[in-house]
């Protein structure tokens, strides 16, 4: 991944079935191909499990990049339903989400069990895209900062153990935003990876941390928080799902 690359990536989650998945990626392999090959640009798809495999081969040569949602926390074995961060690697994807507000509330991810997927995935030389963030009850009563400092801490933590020298995205996703049409101002984003990067710069000098933003970004307000200081691109759920709207957020 280059430094000067700004990031799109597009969280599919559970929304588009198999097949409306395929068809979306032929109809517009084009353009999005064009859009990931603008310079400074990379875009990553994230659709789930089941596409995965196809999606990285319909992109095999571009310079468009695929991504699972999640990973198992385990290397191999008896863990039925999950998929290992080395089968994600080996179908030819680069990155992988960990974290999501999404899995943390419906699938109880703690930040001890994220630290677990976030060692496979560097292990198994994905780039992890960490999701961190407050919900709106602690955003009200001004927890933000300390959510934040956990959440970071034991991310780093890992990174500075497993691959101190590694490249880690962090996005930051408030709660509260997600999927609400709520976002976050450029001020709070810039505190919060203001924050980020101080705490990456203590625990893991050397790993290369990629700050993103997350939380209902559209073809309305992607110019306004492209002006947010330091940040290294955006976490796309809703926007994503519509090519033309995705085009006008990249573009
Ligand atoms: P949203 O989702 O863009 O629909 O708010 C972002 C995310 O959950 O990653």
């Amino acid at each position: 991944m280059k430094s000067s690359e700004f990031l799109y990536v597009a969280n599919w989650k559970m929304q588009i079935p198999f097949k409306k998945a395929i068809s979306f990626c032929w109809n517009h392999k084009d353009g999005l191909e064009s859009l990931s090959s603008q310079e400074n640009v990379r875009v990553v798809l994230c659709p789930s499990f089941d596409a995965l495999h196809l999606i990285a081969q319909v992109f095999i040569n571009s310079s468009l990049s695929v991504g699972a949602q999640n990973c198992a926390a385990h290397e191999s074995g008896p863990y039925t339903g999950e998929v290992s961060a080395r089968s994600i690697s080996d179908i030819g994807c680069e990155f992988c989400i960990l974290g999501h507000s999404e899995r943390r509330s419906h699938f109880l991810e703690t930040d001890e069990l994220v630290s677990k997927k976030l060692q496979q995935v560097l292990k198994h030389g994905l780039h992890p895209i960490v999701c961190v963030g407050e919900t709106k009850k602690q955003f009200d009563a001004q927890q933000t900062k300390s959510v934040i400092e956990a959440q970071v801490s034991s991310v780093c933590k890992v990174v500075q153990d497993a691959a101190p020298d590694g490249t880690v995205c962090i996005a930051y996703e408030p709660v509260w935003a997600i999927g609400t049409g709520l976002v976050a101002n450029n001020q709070q984003i810039e505190a919060v990876f203001s924050q980020i990067r101080s705490i990456a710069n203590k625990m893991a000098p050397n790993a290369r941390i990629i700050l993103l933003y997350g939380g209902s970004v559209n073809d309305q307000n992607a110019q306004q928080l492209k002006q947010v200081a330091d940040i290294g691109g955006f976490l796309i759920g809703g926007a994503s799902l519509d090519f033309q709207k995705f085009e006008k957020i990249v573009t």
